[in-house]
């Protein structure tokens, strides 16, 4: 197949990039090389993925119209969209990116499909867009309640697809994630922040007191559920959560990793960005793809604690 990753340089986009070059398909990687965290780390990417002969990258900003519509010829047989301003904090700080990055690029990548004829898009929308709804597990039938700029951008993603679908026909998957975590990760995440204030010997700022919790989902996981939906069964609008539905309490976390390693930290209040709780019911993306064996956390965060040593991930 030939396939086109938006945000290849990202963490998502790089694992699939990879996954899917080892199965022979061709990728075409739009990245903007976003400086939001470590450019070094994208670099090193995407240096990565140029070690096989059918990844193409091109680095532009999506926003750029005319730059995208110069891919017209390309024949995709598929198109996933990952690229996008991500942190929920960093929208206090940055508002208007998330509109270039994740409203105004969104609105360019469905008007390429639309007047190119490409039909198949899967696209990364986030759990932020539920914001405080304190009935758990989430299901993806709940009303979004988002309460920053960057879960409001991905529930007009949501909007837009399924505009489009109604109106174009347009076959759209959105995937909703839940803190995606494993190789090749993002350094502004929680996980990668604990390895590199651990081998920095640099303080980690631990927000609302730890007393959150979050439902990490493996990166290698979620990248066999992209693939099998690829395949097949892209119809319609169709939204799911992507998540291992196993919330881990930030706190006991953190003092699990300080019984065998040294770690400083100070607590902090809550950020107004932050949601308490995240816990998605996999019910519906389980039947959909019939994977159904997540990942166990705590067996794989030692796995890819170790990956970050040996990669020298904190000195990038
Ligand atoms: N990682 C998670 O836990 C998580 C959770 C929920 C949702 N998501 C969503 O999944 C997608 C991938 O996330 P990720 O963790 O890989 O993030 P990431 O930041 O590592 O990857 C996104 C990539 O998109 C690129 N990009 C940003 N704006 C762009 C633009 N205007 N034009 C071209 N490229 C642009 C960035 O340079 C980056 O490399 C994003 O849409 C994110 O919002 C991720």
């Amino acid at each position: 197949m030939k396939i086109l990753i938006t945000g290849a340089a990202g963490f998502i986009g790089c694992n699939l990039s990879e996954y899917f070059l080892e199965k022979k398909h061709e990728i075409f990687g739009i990245d903007n090389l976003d400086d939001y965290y470590s450019v070094k780390v994208k670099k090193k990417r995407i240096l990565n993925l140029k070690k096989y002969k059918k990844f193409k990258f091109f680095k532009f900003d999506l926003s750029n119209k005319k730059k995208l519509f110069n891919l017209k010829k390309i024949k995709f047989d598929l198109i996933i969209h990952l690229a996008a301003q991500a942190g929920v904090r960093y929208s206090f700080i940055n508002p208007d990116k998330y509109y270039h990055s994740n409203i105004i690029s969104f609105i360019n990548l469905v008007e390429f499909s639309r007047k190119y004829n490409f039909n198949k898009i899967i696209y990364a929308s986030s759990s932020s867009i539920y914001g405080d709804s304190k009935k758990f597990p989430l299901k993806e039938n709940q009303n979004p309640q988002p309460k920053n700029i960057y879960a409001v951008s991905k529930q007009i993603n949501e909007e837009i697809a399924d505009m489009y679908h109604k109106l174009y026909n347009i076959n759209f998957v959105g995937l909703r994630f839940f803190t995606i975590y494993g190789e090749w990760g993002r350094p502004d995440m929680l996980l990668f922040k604990i390895f590199k204030s651990h081998l920095n010997k640099k303080k980690l700022f631990i927000n609302n007191f730890g007393n959150h919790s979050r439902d990490f989902t493996y990166i290698k996981d979620v990248i066999k559920i992209i693939d099998i939906i690829s395949r097949n069964k892209i119809k319609n609008h169709q939204i799911f959560n992507i998540c291992s539905n196993n919330p881990v309490n930030i706190l006991n976390l953190i003092n699990k990793f300080k019984k065998n390693f040294s770690l400083k930290t100070q607590m902090i209040k809550m950020h107004k960005a932050d949601v308490l709780k995240t816990h998605g019911d996999n019910k519906k993306i389980k039947k959909f793809t019939k994977f159904n064996k997540f990942s166990n956390f705590n067996e794989k965060f030692f796995d890819v604690f170790n990956w970050y040593k040996q990669n020298k991930f904190n000195k990038l």
